[in-house]
């Protein structure tokens, strides 16, 4: 088999902001990178995400999001809320500089890095150990699954810093766990265990950390032994089915199951 075209991943750029994109056959692994600073994530990385998400091939299935080390991601660099900042970046003080609708678009543009997980052309899978902090919380959320170690710990730590969680996380929390579980957890800050986090369907499953790897990696097993356009057809149905009427629902399944019998039997 010819290698795989990694040319749409850009690892200069990626690895000059603490991030790694592994490409193995359908499986992307993108690592965040900086565990001396406990995987904190910066505007710079969500820029990056955001991109790469947008160069993504069909032929990627899987995507895992991992963080190095013992930590998935401690959020936010902290750094970037006061006022040095971390030259390169922009920091808070740096978009308070800009107008109202300038600091909107930035945060669009931050939020690119985190929803590009819920495209339906890949399952998006996050690989927590140790502490899921704000935007690590976040990012966890943004993604399909969440493999957890048993000594994951989620917090959304934001409105203790007087923020709100303003990464795209606020929507798939509240499906996860519904609106009262979601305003308790975010309003107290308060950390979210393993155990917990599997009793409210925010973990896809909980092992030990030790098995991390391994359970991650039968979960894409898994996961790329189903049919790939069934699996696309099924994410992006399963999406609309919250948000959709009955009718109009059972419409896009009609038309999902037309394409997939075209698919199917065009191979006759
Ligand atoms: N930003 C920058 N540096 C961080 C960091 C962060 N979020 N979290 C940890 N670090 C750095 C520490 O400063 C420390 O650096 P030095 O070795 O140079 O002193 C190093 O990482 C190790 O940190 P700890 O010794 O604290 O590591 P620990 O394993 O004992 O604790 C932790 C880990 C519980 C994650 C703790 O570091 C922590 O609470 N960090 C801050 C978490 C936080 O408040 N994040 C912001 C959330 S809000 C958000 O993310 C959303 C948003 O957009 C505003």
């Amino acid at each position: 088999m010819p290698p795989a075209d990694t040319s749409w991943i850009d690892a200069d750029r990626l690895s000059g902001v603490g991030l790694r994109a592994d490409l193995d056959g359908a499986v992307l692994t993108v690592t965040l990178d900086r565990p001396q600073r406990r995987n904190s994530q910066t505007p710079g990385q969500w820029h990056a995400l955001g991109d790469l998400g947008a160069a993504l091939p069909d032929d990627v299935r899987v995507v895992v999001v991992r963080g190095e080390g013992a930590t998935f991601s401690a959020g936010i660099d902290t750094r970037l809320l006061g006022p040095d900042g971390i030259p390169g970046e922009d920091s808070v003080h740096d978009l308070m500089r800009g107008d109202d609708d300038h600091v909107l678009e930035t945060i669009d543009a931050y939020q690119r890095g985190f929803t590009w997980l819920a495209d339906p052309r890949f399952v998006s899978v996050a690989q927590v150990r140790g502490h899921a902090i704000g935007a690590g919380f976040q990012l966890a959320l943004a993604c399909d699954l969440r493999v957890v170690a048993d000594d994951a710990l989620f917090c959304m730590k934001e409105p203790a810093l007087g923020l709100v969680p303003d990464l795209a996380g606020t929507k798939p929390l509240v499906e996860l766990v519904g609106y009262s579980r979601a305003l308790e957890i975010c309003a107290t800050a308060r950390f979210v265990g393993a155990d917990e986090a599997r009793a409210l369907g925010i973990a896809t499953a909980v092992v030990p950390a030790d098995d991390l790897e391994a359970t991650t990696g039968d979960l894409v097993e898994a996961l790329l032994s189903s049919n790939a356009g069934a699996v696309r057809e099924t994410k992006a149905l399963l999406q609309s089915a919250g948000s959709l009427g009955l009718d109009d629902q059972r419409l896009r399944e009609r038309q999902a199951q037309l394409r997939r019998f075209r698919a199917l039997t065009a191979r006759d």
